[in-house]
């Protein structure tokens, strides 16, 4: 599976302590890495007895650390820490347990414990009789009452033979955990995606100087763009508006700006050939100057006669010639009676997803920070996002994308 641009993905510390469920934590490492997650391994002196270093390195996303003096980095204990959006330890053991409660730093992991703000978990993994001593039973609430969130043991065969409570948990329930903790932002649901988005107005010219056009900011469309590149999609955003993207998806996005809706059809039209979901929130012009002047129009010549001609409808276009299993959505700016007008256009443009925004409620449509939108779907669907931010109707509508995938996926 692609992995997914490697400054979008969420960065996991994975900690490993000498114990003999360390070998599990190979196969929470691999499985984070499919998941789409940045793995750095950091194991003990003790973990290296029971697995080899090489296996990490191997699977994981860059070569294990293991030491405070690492000559690579002046400050290992802090940067891994600092830069780390989640720390999880497989297995903890009671020593790794002790050490972490009595805020000792006297390695590599330790210290990365004490210097990340991020979230931490910790998958305790021993002998019933250690796991049920007091002493790291008092450990554990002291973590817990820190924040620390403990993935406790299973019941099972151990490996001395014996059975009882202190087995590690499934390393299944492990990532399930962590991906959980990462939160939607961190999860990465359009890994490997292709997305082409569209934004902001074109602009159609009457002269070298002067130009036709309409109040789209692209604060939409680019919203789109931002929340698709965070969820692990491969994005290139269309664009016509000036505004910057935020600076931790700047270089992951393609942008290509243009201006025209001609500049629009083509840069479009060559991105979607290989594009698995294409979304137009541009508000292309429906009209354009027939025959623009070559030099500024002079008022001395008088007020020039404004003859206006159809632009190409690109949505109509993709749709007329989309390849197979490729999702379309389009946007509807309508004022009065928005949703039957959206109804009949979602059939009209032959696409899978049409977002109908009632530009003439208060907040809602061009310019604002926020928006409205009503999500129609081909399959009869029907979702009311009521006003909130641009961003959160951007994951409104990536997460119908998802389903409708789904439910398409499932039906063929
Ligand atoms: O950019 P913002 O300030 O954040 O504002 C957001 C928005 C109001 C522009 C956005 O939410 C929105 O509604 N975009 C679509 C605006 C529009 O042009 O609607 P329409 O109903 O005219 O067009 C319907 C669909 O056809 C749109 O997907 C449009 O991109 C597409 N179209 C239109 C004309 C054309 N010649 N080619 C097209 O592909």
């Amino acid at each position: 599976m692609d992995a997914g641009p490697t400054t979008l993905r969420p960065r996991v510390v994975l900690g490993v302590c000498g114990g003999i469920a360390a070998y599990k934590a190979v196969e929470v490492c691999r499985r984070l890495v499919d998941a789409g997650v940045h793995v750095t391994p950091v194991l003990t002196d003790d973990a290296i007895r029971f697995v080899g270093e090489v296996t990490f390195s191997a699977l994981a996303s860059e070569p294990v650390q293991r030491s405070l003096w690492d000559e690579s980095s002046p400050i290992p204990h802090t940067a891994l820490g600092q830069g780390a959006d989640l720390v999880v330890v497989v297995p903890a053991t009671a020593h790794t347990i002790a050490r972490y409660a009595a805020g000792l730093s006297d390695d590599l992991l330790t210290a990365t414990l004490l210097a990340t703000r991020a979230p931490v978990l910790v998958c305790p993994a021993m002998h019933t009789e250690m796991w049920e001593h007091p002493s790291v039973r008092d450990n554990l609430a002291t973590l817990e009452r820190r924040g620390v969130d403990i993935v406790p043991p299973e019941s099972g065969r151990l490996a001395g033979g014996d059975s009882g409570e202190g087995r590690l948990a499934d390393p299944g329930v492990i990532v399930d955990r962590v991906l959980e903790r990462l939160g939607r932002a961190g999860r990465p649901d359009l890994l490997g995606a292709r997305v082409v988005v569209s934004a902001g107005g074109t602009r159609e010219a009457l002269d070298p100087v002067r130009f036709i056009t309409n109040r789209s900011s692209g604060k939409q469309g680019h919203a789109i763009a931002v929340a698709a590149a965070r969820r692990g999609a491969d994005v290139t955003l269309v664009t016509s508006s000036p505004l910057a993207l935020p600076p931790d998806v700047a270089t992951a996005v393609r942008r290509i700006d243009v201006e025209s809706a001609a500049d629009m059809e083509h840069a479009v039209g060559a991105a979607a050939d290989g594009a698995d979901v294409v979304v137009m929130a541009a508000a292309v012009a429906d009209f354009r100057p027939k025959r623009p002047a070559g030099r500024k129009l002079s008022k001395e010549e008088g007020i020039p006669e404004l003859v206006l001609e159809p632009t190409p409808d690109i949505l109509a276009g993709l749709a007329a010639r989309r390849p197979p299993g490729q999702l379309l959505v389009g946007f509807a700016a309508e004022t009065p009676d928005a949703l039957e007008r959206g109804r009949r256009k979602l059939a009209r443009k032959g696409v899978d997803l049409l977002v109908v925004n009632d530009v003439s409620a208060p907040g809602t449509g061009f310019d604002h920070d926020t928006n409205a939108v009503v999500i129609l779907g081909a399959d009869g669907s029907t979702t009311e996002v009521p006003l909130t931010s641009k961003d959160a109707v951007a994951n409104a509508v990536l997460d119908r994308v998802i389903a409708h995938h789904n439910e398409k996926r499932s039906t063929t």
